[in-house]
């Protein structure tokens, strides 16, 4: 159980984990690379480590000690055929991601993960890639886990996602790399582009023409050295800290703000919050800066179209900030929320609720009723990490003890998460 207490001020100076989505990419990347790759800024996190242990099923040499990875790549044909199911635990981007990449093997594996996982979409990935030629099943005709993959020779597609996703994009790319032809995806929206700009860092190349993606299939990936910078994801939570706690003030070092990524940045600013990018530079293809983050007044907002995918992780947090806000703030094209860890819509009013935040759900999104004092409440994270420290951060502008149960789901994203809260709440 993490308890937080009402604070004064937030204040100091610190690093947030590595980022997630970088994480996963690196590994997989890296195992399938020719050469070892050496990761350091690596997430230790429970959806990263899940990512790790695929692969030393498929017989990669994985060594990770902390935030530091040595991955002694054997090639893309040199995964071995698993002799167990491989287990994702809580992560979305393990199955969908792998879920292309095990569709290019001559084997067969099965996929499945934790209670969560099994509730979450996979057909939207499953779809295309089906229709590369994988034979892929899994409860309700491929919607659900445990998925079941034989890989083998493929064919490129032109693929029109109805979604913006990332997970999407990257299983038909990662597929596309050993499949017949020019593979191509094109998106409602830009989701975030990590795996186009690692592909490149390991000597892929991909061609982007606006919305749409492509690369030719028949390349390899050289391994290399990997640079993880802290997750903006990640210091989203702190940011929110900042904002509702006056008086507050964090320096945030060395985050990744890739332009796919910094909607929070963008939100954060149109609410009249400060927010300054010091030092920015680029590492492995990745803009990085350090953030530093003042109190100040908010003011509701509306949140939707392009911006959603820029911020969707960050919706619960962005939702407590809404509640000490001074006005309306309306979130819309946020469906997604849907279909993430959790139902975020329904677990953000329920639990935000609690405090006596005054949040409306709806059927894209929700509306948050600001300036609300908060009272401290007893909440459950539903075992999603981003719910449990979402509320968390209410408890700290809350009168009162709040109490986040089952707080161990925060694993997965923010090891250390309550410990630098306390470090930076006086
Ligand atoms: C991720 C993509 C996003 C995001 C998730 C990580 C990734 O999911 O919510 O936390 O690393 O590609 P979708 O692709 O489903 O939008």
């Amino acid at each position: 159980m993490l308890r937080v207490r009402q604070a004064q001020k937030i204040e100091g100076t610190i690093c947030v984990p590595g980022d997630k989505s970088i994480s996963h990419r690196a590994v997989m990347f890296g195992a399938l690379a020719n050469g070892t790759t050496t990761i350091e800024g690596f997430l230790p996190g429970a959806d990263c480590l899940s990512t790790i242990s695929c692969f030393r099923s498929m017989g990669i040499a994985i060594e990770q000690q902390d935030d530091k990875v040595t991955v002694q790549g054997k090639g893309w044909y040199g995964l071995q055929e698993p002799s167990e199911h491989l287990e994702v635990g809580n992560s979305g981007t393990t199955i969908r991601l792998m879920a292309g990449i095990m569709s290019t093997q001559p084997f067969h594996v099965v996929m499945e993960g934790d209670e969560s996982i099994a509730k979450r979409p996979m057909r939207r990935v499953i779809g295309p890639l089906r229709q590369m030629g994988a034979k892929i099943d899994g409860r309700k005709d491929g919607e659900f886990t445990p998925l079941s993959i034989r890989g083998g020779d493929l064919q490129a597609i032109t693929y029109q996602s109805p979604v913006a996703s990332a997970q999407v994009k990257s299983a038909i790319l990662l597929a596309g790399l050993q499949a017949k032809g020019v593979t191509s995806v094109t998106e409602p929206h830009l989701s975030r582009d990590h795996t186009e700009r690692m592909l490149q860092a390991f000597g892929v190349q991909v061609l982007r023409d606006g919305l749409t993606v492509s690369v030719e299939g028949g390349q390899e990936l050289q391994g290399r050295a990997i640079s993880v910078p802290g997750d903006i994801s990640s210091a989203a939570f702190l940011i929110a800290a900042v904002m509702v706690v006056p008086g507050s003030s964090l320096l945030i070092e060395n985050v990744g703000i890739n332009p796919s990524r910094t909607g929070i940045i963008d939100v954060v600013k149109a609410m009249g919050g400060s927010l300054e990018l010091l030092n920015e530079r680029i590492v492995n293809e990745e803009p990085v800066a350090d953030l530093l983050v003042t109190h100040s007044e908010l003011h509701g907002i509306e949140i939707a179209g392009d911006l959603i995918p820029r911020l969707i992780d960050e919706i619960p947090v962005i939702a407590v900030m809404a509640s000490q806000a001074k006005g309306k703030t309306v979130i819309r094209d946020a469906e997604e929320l849907k279909v993430k860890e959790t139902d975020r819509i329904a677990t953000v009013v329920s639990q935000l609720s609690k405090f006596g935040a005054k949040v409306t759900p709806t059927d894209d999104g929700m509306i948050i009723e600001g300036q609300t004092p908060l009272t401290a409440a007893t909440i459950d994270s539903h075992g999603d990490h981003r719910i449990g420290m979402a509320m968390a951060i209410a408890g700290l502008a809350a009168s009162g003890e709040t109490v986040v149960e089952n707080d161990e789901a925060i694993d997965v994203s923010f090891p250390g998460f309550g410990q630098l809260l306390e470090k930076v709440s006086k």
